[in-house]
């Protein structure tokens, strides 16, 4: 019997500011992630998200690359500031050709376009005016979502509407999408992305009514780091709030009382007004999106005043919530080059719990291993750690489905190398290696990694070979 679904969209995602650098060209304007590696804490070099991998100008050959390895579907995101220009919405039509060009492209391949409508980079002109705990964010965003729906509707069949909308709230300094200094209150961020979200579900059910429409947040299975009862309610507590809160908010249509109640208790409430509780009643998803790196452990804090910035590392590490639990090392699991736990049988166990508490379709939009790829003197890249890598995901991936999970393809973190969010361009997670470093923008060839030929096998027999 076959593992995997006939139709399972086998493919791989990237996202616009990490992948197509030209940040001054086309039209496009300011985003916050243009200046994001000029941060102190980011690791030094020339160019960044700059060039990033050139993919804007490089997008015919870079899709080539993706055909030759058979994806049935490719996961991007479109840079909301290479589409509108200001506050007042004008249409950059560069912008809308560039994607029409990428998407028809794909599909000459049949390759499945699978849209992220918003991958962190907040244009300059909503930063400009408070950012994303705004109502003009929710505005501006719905606009936006129109101006997609319009242009790309008629191709696109699954679309995704905030890459990771849990970490851009529990992490809002750490990706950078709340200045430093700026103090927001995290759930009140959320709850305005929440109802940015069930917006623009709305509106693509009015404007594309074939389409499907689902969130993409980053979900992880917490464990208890012991058995006391005070760890597992850790375990709960932190649970709730970098998974659940979120898939209710879309999936259920609300927050449960446990949580409303946690922040009344730690004076975090927030304001949310009767219109915003119907629009999260009437945007129910299609399926679920998630990315998935590695699971999380939780303890009770010993000492409640734990520091917050011991955590603050990046976006997946440590993502301790005050007020709610501690995040703590698993001995248990190794770790990749960059200090990420691995752990392939948490990912069937966090696929089994959120389709048994949804039971909606899943689709997984990153899961990889970053890490300094060393390129041969005569031009190969060995990453066997990363064919081992997805090896053990995708046979847990397998046994989720047998055990009853329904899902409907694999978009592993990256296509080709890009530029991390944290840790510059010597973190790589690409099959294809991008012939660029920190300091040298070089030719920026593709190569193909051993894992681009594995991965391709893998296609070939769907998921039979792994
Ligand atoms: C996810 C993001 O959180 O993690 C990606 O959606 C990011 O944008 C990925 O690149 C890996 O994180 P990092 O910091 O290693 O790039």
């Amino acid at each position: 019997m076959n593992k995997f679904p006939k139709e399972f969209l086998w493919g791989a995602s990237t996202s616009a500011y990490q992948f197509e650098g030209a940040i001054n060209e086309g039209g496009k304007v300011p985003s916050i992630m243009d200046r994001f590696d000029e941060q102190p804490t980011y690791p030094k070099g020339i160019t960044g998200f700059k060039h990033a991998s050139d993919h804007y100008n490089n997008w015919k050959e870079d899709v080539a690359l993706m055909a030759e390895m058979g994806f049935k579907s490719y996961r991007f995101s479109i840079s909301w500031p290479r589409i509108i220009k200001n506050k007042e919405g004008d249409v950059n039509n560069e912008g809308i050709k560039f994607y029409n060009n990428l998407i028809d492209e794909l599909l000459k391949h049949k390759i499945e376009p699978i849209v992220t409508m918003f991958h962190f980079d907040t244009p300059d002109f909503i930063q400009e005016v408070g950012g994303a705990c705004t109502n003009a964010f929710t505005e501006l965003f719905e606009k936006y979502s129109k101006v997609l729906f319009e242009n790309f509707g008629s191709k696109i069949k699954y679309w995704l509407t905030i890459n990771e909308l849990n970490m851009f709230a529990l992490a809002a300094q750490v990706i950078g999408v709340v200045p430093p200094g700026q103090n927001v209150n995290p759930w009140q961020l959320m709850h305005h992305l929440n109802v940015a979200q069930a917006k623009s579900i709305i509106l693509c059910r009015k404007m594309c009514p074939d389409a499907k429409i689902g969130p993409a947040p980053n979900i992880s299975t917490v464990y208890s780091n012991s058995n006391k009862p005070e760890d597992y309610l850790a375990k709960l507590n932190l649970d709730m709030v970098r998974n659940w809160v979120y898939l209710d908010a879309v999936c259920r249509g609300g927050y449960s009382s446990i949580f409303m109640n946690g922040l009344k208790k730690m004076g975090l409430e927030i304001v949310i007004t009767e219109d915003e509780n119907k629009m999260l009643k009437n945007s129910k998803p299609d399926f679920i999106a998630f990315n998935y790196y590695s699971t999380m452990t939780a303890q009770m804090p010993i000492n409640e005043s734990f520091k917050k910035e011991k955590n603050n590392k990046d976006q997946q590490t440590g993502l301790s919530i005050p007020g709610f639990g501690e995040a703590v090392k698993n001995n248990q699991l190794q770790k990749t080059q960059f200090g990420w736990e691995i752990d392939p049988i948490g990912f069937r166990n966090t696929l089994r719990e959120v389709y048994d508490r949804y039971q909606l379709p899943i689709m997984i939009t990153e899961n990889g291993i970053g890490a300094r790829d060393v390129l041969t003197k005569d031009g190969k890249v060995h990453d066997d750690y990363r064919i081992d890598y997805y090896q053990k995901h995708i046979e847990q991936m397998a046994l989720a489905i047998e055990d009853g999970v329904e899902m409907i393809g694999y978009m592993p973190w990256s296509a080709i190398d890009l530029v991390s969010t944290h840790e510059g361009v010597s973190k790589r997670y690409g099959f294809v290696y991008v012939n660029r470093d920190e300091f040298d923008l070089k030719d920026m060839k593709r190569i193909k990694k051993d894992s681009f030929y594995w991965y391709k096998k893998l296609i070939a027999s769907n998921g039979e070979e792994i």
